[in-house]
């Protein structure tokens, strides 16, 4: 039984994950987006690696059923219809919709991990019924995971959280359980933070986010279990 946690998804190819189970988490924000768009009634999310794909993927496609959305810098890209915040995906936005998402670091860090089977999204949002899922994927395969996006190519405070909080669940009551040094450091963090609000409170993108009036996307971001989806990214597609 071994869990292993990556800091960021550089590095990551397909072929490495092939048939194992993986769970992807970026708090601030894009899996937070994720899992409140699909919470709210969204069809799908397609994670692209830049604003580019994103515009490119929607080229020949019918624009009813769909939403470009995304950020740079944590703001939303021109000409898109969205940008990366989970409080703009209300029900009467994305219901039924196809959203088309391109952000910084979280959406890269999905499309490098869509080899993994299956590729779990989450974050503190959806914690406890990621936990659940993880549980079960982790007992049939003896095997998991853990892909932090990271920021910007380096660890990410939040991200390395929940990773820590996710080993810490899974290892209980989990005998001859192997944890790679990441998912070692990972566990010792959570000792460091009371919960969710106190980490991302000393986070570089909580602080980043402040400056640019988006304080309100980390309180939301925080807060845990408000929703019980699990999304699956498979075939290009998170569902
Ligand atoms: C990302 O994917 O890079 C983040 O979600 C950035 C952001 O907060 O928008």
């Amino acid at each position: 039984m071994k869990i292993a946690v990556l800091f960021t998804p550089l590095g990551l190819s397909a072929p490495e994950l092939a048939g194992r189970g993986v769970v992807v988490i970026d708090v601030l924000r894009a899996a937070t987006t994720v899992i409140t768009a699909l919470a709210n009634g969204a069809k799908a999310i397609v994670p692209a690696a830049t604003s580019e794909e994103a515009v490119r993927l929607t080229a020949n496609l019918e624009k009813d059923g769909l939403l470009l959305a995304g950020e740079r810098k944590c703001l939303k890209i021109e000409g898109f219809a969205l940008g990366n915040s989970p409080r703009e995906m209300t029900p009467e936005v994305v219901s039924g919709k196809t959203i088309f998402l391109a952000t910084t670091n979280g959406t890269p860090a999905l499309v490098a991990a869509q080899g993994g089977d299956p590729v779990m999204v989450g974050g503190a949002v959806n914690f406890k019924a990621l936990v659940e899922r993880a549980r079960a994927v982790f007992a049939e395969r003896g095997d998991l995971v853990i892909v932090c996006a990271g920021r910007e190519r380096e660890f990410a405070l939040e991200d390395a959280y929940t990773a820590g909080r996710l080993v810490r669940a899974l290892k209980r009551g989990s005998r001859k359980l192997r944890l790679n040094d990441a998912a070692t450091a990972a566990v010792d963090l959570t000792t460091h933070y009371d919960d969710w609000a106190d980490a991302l409170s000393h986070c570089e993108a909580a602080r980043q986010l402040a400056e640019v009036d988006l304080g309100a996307d980390v309180a939301f971001s925080a807060k845990p279990d408000r929703f019980t989806v699990v999304p699956t990214y498979a075939d290009r597609r998170i569902t």
